[in-house]
């Protein structure tokens, strides 16, 4: 048989990062090994807040350059206790996702097996959504200033940017990405009530791509009124498209409804597949446990898996998740589930799945 071989770059950057995405290359390799159908060689590169403090920079000259050259970028999170958030999300991440053109993030969330949602009655099965979130403009897009700063008048502006362009294409992505799952269902979510500029552009060219998807069923909500359609009506939901800003709250909820954030992934995607896309756990970098071995390691390989389904290798993406879920489903769980385990007991028991795998 003919292997498919895929050159990953991976960036742990800081924090847990380092710590989950050892776990994950760990795991990659034994089902690589295990299935025998494809080969992974990992690319590491160290940029992290260590690399800023001591040059100044998060990335190096011609450092994006190099990142086009892999198939796919599996990233740990970045952040640090000494250095302002806002330097670190732009110096590293959105310094990849904006420049990859990664305009779609994608992600995921349901009840894995063997884990509980802190919603009463609400079983595995009850919350399966796919959250779509706009990834290079909106709320996010960068555009602003400060004027006067320090004195009473000071002022700073932060401009939402909707571009028909980038409406339209996430809008057309949430829409291909809704018909693909078994009940075809997005829904639209808003704030055109108050946002009377940019988000009624955003409502118009739902309607207008909603009619080249006649087979997905649509409805609209407001961005408040989601957040207790999430909570009191999860069975209602399926795939939903929000904002940079809608979107980035709304997952940390969904992820917090599904019983963890140490078990969410996210995929921050070029759908034109003109650059490598770049995969990545939701969760940041953890400072109140880091280097105590406990960081839940799910989220990376339910990443993982995300890396691998859009590579192409569904089957082996498929058996990674069911290898996972059946690991959580015997009770080795990290502390953030309620468990015992930490992140190297979690990592060998999915390895041992995977060994079993025929
Ligand atoms: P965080 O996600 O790092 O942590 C929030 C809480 O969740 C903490 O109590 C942490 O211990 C827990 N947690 C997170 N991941 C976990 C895991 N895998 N297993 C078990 N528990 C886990 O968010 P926080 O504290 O707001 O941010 C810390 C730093 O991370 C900041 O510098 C922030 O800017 C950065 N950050 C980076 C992100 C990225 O690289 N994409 C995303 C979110 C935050
Ligand atoms: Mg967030």
């Amino acid at each position: 048989a003919h292997n498919s071989f895929y050159s990953i770059a991976s960036i742990p950057a800081d924090g847990i990062g380092p710590e989950v995405i050892a776990a994950g290359i760990e795991t990659l390799q034994a089902l690589a090994q295990t299935l025998q159908t494809f080969e992974l060689q990992f690319h590491h590169y160290d940029w992290s807040s260590e690399t800023y403090r001591k040059t100044g920079k998060y990335i190096p000259d011609g450092g994006l350059d190099e990142l086009k050259k892999h198939d796919a970028i599996l990233f740990g999170a970045v952040g640090a206790p000494d250095v302002p958030d806002h330097i670190s999300l732009w110096g590293l991440r959105l310094a990849i996702c904006q420049p990859l053109q990664q305009y779609a993030n994608v992600r995921p969330t349901r009840i894995l097996r063997g884990t509980e949602s802190p919603l009463r009655r609400c079983e595995t099965g009850d919350l399966d959504w796919v959250i779509v979130r706009e990834n290079s403009e909106g709320e996010y897009a960068g555009q602003g200033g400060r004027s006067h700063r320090g004195f009473p008048w000071e002022i700073a502006t932060e401009t939402a940017i909707f571009s028909r362009h980038g409406v339209e294409r996430i809008m057309r992505f949430a829409f291909e990405t809704a018909q693909k799952r078994p009940r075809k269902h997005l829904t639209v979510v808003s704030k055109s009530n108050a946002q009377r500029n940019g988000m009624v552009l955003w409502d118009e060219v739902a309607v207008e791509i909603a009619r080249e998807f006649p087979d997905v069923q649509v409805d609209k909500m407001l961005v408040d009124a989601m957040t207790t359609r999430m909570v009191l009506k999860p069975k209602s939901i399926d795939t939903i498209v929000a904002s940079n800003l809608h979107a980035d709250i709304l997952s940390d909820l969904a992820a917090a409804l599904a019983g963890s954030i140490g078990i969410a992934p996210t995929s921050n995607l070029d759908p034109t597949r003109q650059h490598p896309s770049m995969f990545e756990p939701i969760h940041g970098s953890a400072f109140d446990i880091t280097g105590k071995g406990v960081a839940n390691p799910v989220a990376t390989f339910w990443t993982a898996a995300e890396m691998l389904d859009w590579l192409g290798e569904k089957d082996a993406a498929r058996q990674l998740m069911q290898c996972v879920e059946t690991v959580c489903e015997s009770g080795t769980l990290t502390p953030d589930l309620g468990g015992m385990a930490t992140t190297k007991d979690v990592t060998a028991a999915v390895v041992a799945e995977i060994r079993k795998l025929p």
